[in-house]
């Protein structure tokens, strides 16, 4: 997709979210929404979903596409990583990210967002995989930072 195309439709999804995350609402059913507008919406994107800190574990939160790991072994694999560094972390293809957890072996690319809370600490992390290598850039962190940002 290119990228204009592409930053047009994260606009639109952006706009749609903002009028359909209830507030205060409940964190699971606002993290559904997201996930189900952009897997819905977005073509290259194979596997959308939150992973959860739940007593130093990462756990599945809500997701859609292919059956996915419930728990991700700790400080290993892209998950891990945006959580210990703080930031989004983009890969291009996963088979070089050292101890990424194929969860499924059919996706290439991945790119892992930090979602935080009120007080700005790290409660988990949203995490988008594709079947295509290098299916995330710049335009994708910038656009899913702020739609991860409505969630906090
Ligand atoms: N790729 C992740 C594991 C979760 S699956 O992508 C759904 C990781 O290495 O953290």
């Amino acid at each position: 997709m290119d990228d204009k195309k592409k930053s047009g439709r994260y606009e639109r999804i952006f706009e749609q979210l903002e009028g359909l995350l209830q507030k205060p609402g409940n964190a699971i059913s606002r993290m559904a929404t997201v996930v189900a507008v952009l897997s819905h919406k977005m073509d290259y994107y194979f596997w959308t979903g939150f992973y959860l800190l739940d007593d130093g574990e990462l756990i599945a939160g809500p997701y859609q596409g292919p059956v996915a790991c419930q728990l991700l072994a700790k400080d290993i694999g892209v998950c891990w990583a945006a959580i210990n560094r703080k930031e989004t972390v983009v890969v291009p293809n996963v088979h070089e990210f050292p101890g990424h957890i194929a969860c499924d072996s059919r996706s290439n690319s991945e790119i892992v967002v930090p979602l935080k809370n009120r007080s700005g600490e790290i409660i988990g992390v949203l995490d988008v995989d594709s079947t295509s290598f290098s299916a995330f850039d710049e335009t994708d962190r910038v656009w899913l930072e702020k739609i991860v940002g409505l969630l906090e």
